[in-house]
């Protein structure tokens, strides 16, 4: 139901004293102390009919509601993450129905982030429900000294820890009025963060999945494979003695014995304990932690298991999908499957760098290099206007902003401009593909301060800050080749280019100025600083080393920043760096990932791209799919071991966007796709194209087939859109169909229709401009 802003009356409480544990933390801080779920309870009656009920509710980290023994509603993780010291988001469910004249409402309540290594206390709870009686009467019930509260058989919780369940201790009808709580305590009133309503998509569980298969490596150890990466945990069955105590563990690979590999979650020990109470069928999934795993294993299991005791437990932010791509070329298929699960993965109320190992943090790095395939995949507007409220909530007063948000470390600060980058880019992309300018406008005074404090972080206009750059190139976590002070000059460029824009979308025209000014001036320093005889330069592998580098080029390609009278040149050394220094292969981070496709296409070279993109040798993502990857790799090398290696990273995910914007060909040409373009890149050996993209104007609809006899495009223009299409010029004979009347025959046109306007040639291509409607161009071979 919708949440809106509401008073508040309710009191924050917790428990006194609660029952602590240590265990591993997070890579950073190596030992965590946190509190056994917290159980609260409050009863009461109602007198007379009433019309409606709702209840208002937050419990940090993580609460599970329930009333008169039932839960309530299907988030789960919830609240989402954000900076406790600041803000909690709360939720909203219509209760109506649930009440009877005898009530009882059951919270229980862990740890998630909110925890004392960074710098929050244990979890604690706010509830507030309001009653309105049919005659008019109103009612409010809020959390306060007068909840009672207790420990239960969920106990020790936490993110990375896992859980542990001791059914024996179960407290039947804890959440019914009946219960006898006289041994429970009372509540203690306790402080906490201003509140504001959750609109973002909630977490879900998904989907459920079979294990495709069981096996033992070793007595009493049953190993399930599920077959694909992902987030979530697992379901349990299970039935035998009273006490009986079995483990869950989870991992994304297997050892060559077929044991799971635990060296890619690092410190997370990821283990969920269920001790069975002994009755019949028992069973249990964990609340308040998840993992990231393809195989979970099953120790101290009664007996011998089977497929059916597990289930796999699909878990993220539950996002829209709102595009559809698919193509001739099944390794393309695959990219974009195996992009799909890494980027859910990681959508966990924050955008995640991974959700396996002992970080799962939202690194803004990762975030900015994704989002655009995020935004042609799922409706992203509430996940991202959530999190640049984090970003800005992370704000220093100097202007800085962490590498993390929300930062719950103050290393994280100051960001990497590559990694800092998200808060302009993603505001810009909300603004440019969801027509959004109230998200500019509410951040336009912070996205200021951050484009100053880069500019007092720069040296005659090359950045000073930085730490990461072309973050993991092949073979490497550090930039091998693109010096970091590039990277960051490239951003700075983009931040204060991207925020000149903005001032122009708000019609601030002092800050155009001054900014697009200033974009000019740091193109010129990047120039003067970096650009060689023989191309942009890179960090030097020996004092005679004069080579150039593939990301240290293609950045400024991008932006045009490349002098006009170099531009041939530069285009030509990046090509010889991919195609002979190479053979048609990266070598580039993250940073340059994203970019080099884009920068091929738009210098004629698509199908350079569409080789290095399907590449089945290393380093590429045919290397990882061949080598088994079901979802994308933080590394381009297939590692096994600890240390940076996450097998399910979405940084690397930016070339689903390249799928839609050039084999589809479909990009906005005015913010929110009011008029767009379809210029599809024939290339390969792709034979048919098919997409949809449901965007704020409608769904746009685009395919292509091509035959030895002739090329055929489709495209549904929504009302309200109009769209330009380019189509290749390799053939002659155009017709075009437009709602079933042919419009266009062999190049004559049959029927007067004003809104199919052939506007002329433009390069390589024919330009059609169209209203909408379903149109059908085909060109024959001549
Ligand atoms: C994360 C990355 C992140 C990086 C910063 C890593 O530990 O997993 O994805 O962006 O640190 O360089």
């Amino acid at each position: 139901m919708p949440v809106e802003e509401f008073d508040w009356k309710a009191k924050w409480i917790t428990k006194k004293d609660p029952k602590t544990f240590e265990s591993n933390g997070d890579w950073m801080v190596k030992r965590f102390v946190q509190s056994y779920a917290m159980y609260f309870r409050k009863t009461f009656e109602i007198k007379g009919n009433i019309s409606k009920a709702k209840i208002h509710i937050s419990g940090i980290g993580y609460y599970e509601l329930r009333i008169n023994g039932a839960r309530v509603g299907d988030k789960v993780l919830d609240p989402a993450q954000t900076d406790y010291s600041k803000i909690a988001l709360y939720s909203a469910y219509d209760i109506t129905d649930l009440l009877r004249s005898q009530n009882a409402i059951g919270v229980i309540v862990g740890n998630g982030r909110h925890i004392k290594a960074y710098g929050y206390d244990f979890p604690k709870l706010i509830v507030q429900i309001e009653i309105e009686y049919k005659n008019g009467k109103k009612e409010t019930i809020i959390s306060d000294e007068n909840w009672k509260t207790s420990h239960g058989p969920l106990m020790e919780n936490g993110i990375y820890y896992g859980e542990k369940y001791d059914a024996r201790l179960e407290m039947k009808g804890w959440d019914e009025f009946d219960f006898d709580d006289s041994n429970w305590e009372t509540a203690i009133v306790t402080d906490g963060p201003k509140l504001s309503p959750e609109i973002m998509p909630p977490i879900r569980v998904v989907k459920t999945l079979k294990p495709v298969k069981m096996y033992s490596p070793k007595d009493g150890i049953y190993v399930y494979d599920f077959g694909q990466n992902f987030t979530g945990w697992v379901r349990l069955h299970a039935s035998g003695p009273k006490g009986t105590e079995i483990k869950l563990r989870y991992a994304e690979v297997v050892n060559s014995d077929g044991t799971l590999n635990f060296s890619t979650i690092r410190n997370a020990e990821a283990t969920d304990v269920y001790i069975l109470k002994g009755e019949d069928t028992e069973s249990y999934e964990p609340r308040f932690t998840y993992h990231g795993f393809r195989y979970a294993q099953i120790e101290g299991f009664p007996g011998v298991p089977t497929l059916e005791n597990i289930e796999g437990r699909v878990v993220h932010t539950d996002v829209e999908r709102t595009g559809d791509f698919y193509c001739s070329n099944e390794l393309i298929n695959q990219i974009h499957k195996n992009t799909l699960w890494a980027q859910l993965s990681n959508l966990m109320s924050v955008p995640t760098d991974c959700p396996q190992r002992d970080e799962r943090l939202g690194w803004m790095g990762d975030a900015q290099l994704s989002a655009e395939e995020a935004i042609y995949n799922f409706d992203m507007r509430e996940f991202y206007k959530k999190w640049l409220k984090d970003i800005q909530l992370s704000q220093r007063s100097d202007g800085s902003i962490p590498d993390v948000a929300p930062a719950y470390n103050a290393s994280f600060y100051p960001a990497d401009p590559a990694w800092g980058t998200a808060y302009i880019t993603i505001a810009w992309y909300l603004y440019w593909y969801y027509n959004d300018r109230s998200v500019l406008e509410e951040h336009y005074e912070s996205m200021k301060k951050y484009v100053e404090f880069l500019k007092v972080n720069s040296e005659n206009n090359i950045s000073k800050l930085g730490k990461y750059g072309d973050w993991c190139p092949p073979g490497s976590v550090f930039p091998k080749r693109t010096p970091v002070e590039l990277t960051s000059t490239f951003y700075y460029y983009n931040d204060v280019y991207l925020f000149s824009k903005i001032a122009d979308v708000l019609k601030k025209s002092d800050d155009v100025d001054v900014y697009s000014q200033l974009a000019e001036e740091i193109k010129l320093a990047f120039n003067k600083k970096f650009l060689t005889p023989n191309g942009y330069d890179v960090i030097r592998m020996s004092p005679i080393d004069s080579g150039t580098g593939q990301t240290s080029n293609v950045l400024p390609l991008f932006y045009d920043m490349v002098p006009q009278d170099r531009k041939t040149d530069i285009v030509q050394k990046l090509l010889n760096l991919i195609v002979n220094d190479q053979d048609c292969h990266l070598d580039t981070g993250i940073v340059g990932t994203k970019y080099i496709f884009d920068v091929l296409s738009e210098n004629g070279y698509a199908d350079i791209a569409y080789r290095i993109i399907t590449q089945e040798s290393y380093p590429g993502f045919g290397y990882m799919i061949k080598e088994g990857a079901t979802t994308l790799w933080e590394r381009w090398e297939k590692l096994m071991g600890g240390g940076m290696n996450s097998h399910n990273h979405v940084m690397f995910g930016s070339v689903d966007a390249w799928f839609y914007k050039y084999l589809v060909g479909l990009s906005p040409i005015v913010a929110g796709w009011k008029r767009f373009k379809v210029k599809p890149y024939v290339t390969g050996d792709l034979k048919y194209v098919s997409s949809s993209v449901r965007t704020v104007k409608g769904n746009i609809k685009v395919a292509w087939e091509r035959t030895n006899n002739f090329f055929k495009l489709t495209i549904s223009v929504p009302a309200g859109c109009e769209a330009e299409v380019h189509l290749p010029i390799l053939w002659e004979k155009y017709s075009v169909i437009k709602n079933g009347k042919e419009i266009l025959k062999d190049g004559k046109q049959i029927r007067k229709e004003k809104e199919v306007i052939f506007v002329g040639q433009e390069g390589d291509r024919v330009v059609f401009d169209v209203n909408p409607g379903n149109y059908e161009f085909t060109i024959k071979m001549c």
